[in-house]
């Protein structure tokens, strides 16, 4: 029996913030953004989408009554979570009508949680091969107007849909994980925004690959051309960049550098129109790649480095399966390209915007657009969620 990725859906903000207007704004030049950090356009909430709404919308692009009724468990993996106590997956599960006897969680490590969530579902499906689990990375990456961070904004949720017998991707069993105990981006209870040492995180990123990746390789005899493409977290897709050039050999073979190049480059296609997204980055990357990709084909190997800081990295991969093109959209970027542009003061209107809550805990909000579900209101301290009527 084989276990893996049987589906992936993907939701986001319906605002969007051009770069272009953040340059100007803030008196960069637009190519630090465009090439020196690789991002084109940051997507942002308004106040009526959280990660409850864009998990829930991501998956419901993916589920069918079937899968609703065969879901026991609903990993939430998010480092914006909503409440201190209850689970964003409770709400979900509920919203998206799953059937009662599931268990759901939400898991905690910075953008390393799905990845978490990821393994935790696959320990499930071994033990019960009937059963469908539902990972969902959900975040806003909210860094703060004027910061050195703000330019990497983002929002969104992945969904995926762990099973046996998959239909796009199957785990390898190959994982290695590294733990180092730093502070090179967190967020205390009492911060709505992280605090970041941003160069730091960088330098901790890049080092936890190369090592990680150097004890994989010892571990499984493994060479980076054993795979057709290998996708990174990605809190700015240059960073990223430097990475795959990090691991890369310098007596690589120019065929296989340029599959990885050209591969890496089809990874990062939604991240430059959405920002970072922290645990859902590292897996939008893989669903770009699989959705715009014309060469890859059922049997390669794909290589994922999931980085979350404070930090845990892990590295591992998946193996595609026949047909899963047929899994897969071809039309996103469309979705991307109908967002609404905000300008620079409807920016940081959406950014300050909190509920102004009544002294019995209630608030209401102005109408915004979202995706398939929005928070409707707030009534004595509890979340209200509706879906919402499409034509
Ligand atoms: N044309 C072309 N390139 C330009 C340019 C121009 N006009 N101006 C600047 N650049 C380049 C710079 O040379 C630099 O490239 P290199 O890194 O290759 O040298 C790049 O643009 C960025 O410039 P700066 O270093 O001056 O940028 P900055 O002050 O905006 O800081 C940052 C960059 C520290 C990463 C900042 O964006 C930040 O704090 N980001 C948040 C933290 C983060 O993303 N860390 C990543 C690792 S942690 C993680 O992965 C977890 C997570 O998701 C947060």
């Amino acid at each position: 029996m084989t276990i893996g990725i049987d589906k992936i859906g993907f939701a986001t903000s319906q605002y969007v913030l051009n770069l272009e207007e953040l340059a100007q704004a803030r008196g960069q030049k637009i190519e630090k953004y465009t090439t020196g950090l690789m991002l084109d356009a940051l997507s942002i909430t308004p106040i009526t989408e959280d990660i409850v709404t864009m998990a829930a919308s991501a998956a419901q692009e993916i589920l069918t009554e079937d899968d609703k009724a065969n879901i026991d468990m609903v990993i939430i993996a998010t480092e914006s979570g909503i409440d201190q106590s209850k689970a964003a997956s409770v709400y979900v599960h509920h919203l998206l009508d799953i059937q009662p006897f599931a268990r759901s969680i939400e898991m905690k490590e910075a953008c390393y949680a799905g990845t978490a969530g990821l393994n935790y579902a696959k320990l499930h499906v071994e033990k019960n091969p009937e059963s469908k689990v539902l990972v969902i990375a959900s975040d806003i990456a909210k860094y703060g107007i004027e910061s050195a961070g703000e330019s990497t904004q983002g929002a969104g949720a992945v969904a995926m849909l762990v099973t046996s017998n998959p239909r796009i991707a199957t785990f390898l069993d190959d994982n290695v994980a590294q733990t180092r105990d730093i502070y090179d981006f967190w967020r205390p209870n009492y911060s709505t925004t992280p605090f970041v040492d941003g160069i730091y995180s960088t330098k901790q990123y890049l080092d936890s690959l190369k090592t990680t990746w150097a004890e994989y390789q010892k571990r499984h005899e493994a060479e980076l051309s054993d795979f057709a493409a290998f996708c990174f977290h990605l809190p700015y897709p240059k960073l990223a960049l430097k990475g795959l050039n990090k691991i890369m050999p310098k007596d690589m073979d120019n065929q296989a550098k340029n599959q990885l190049t050209d591969n890496f480059d089809l990874s990062i296609q939604y991240s430059r129109q959405v920002g970072n997204i922290y645990t859902g980055s590292l897996y939008l990357g893989l669903l770009s790649l699989l959705e715009n990709s014309q060469t890859l084909k059922a049997g390669d190997k794909i290589g994922l480095f999931s980085y979350g800081s404070g930090a845990v990295s892990e590295i591992f991969s998946l193996q595609l399966v026949d047909g899963f093109k047929g899994m897969l959209r071809s039309d996103r970027m469309a979705d991307l390209e109908k967002r609404r542009a905000l300008s620079i003061g409807d920016y940081e209107k959406l950014f300050y915007e909190e509920a102004d809550l009544t002294e019995d805990g209630s608030a209401s909000f102005d109408t915004y657009a979202t995706g398939d579900y929005a928070l409707k209101s707030i009534q004595n301290h509890q979340r209200i969620y509706v879906r919402n009527e499409h034509d």
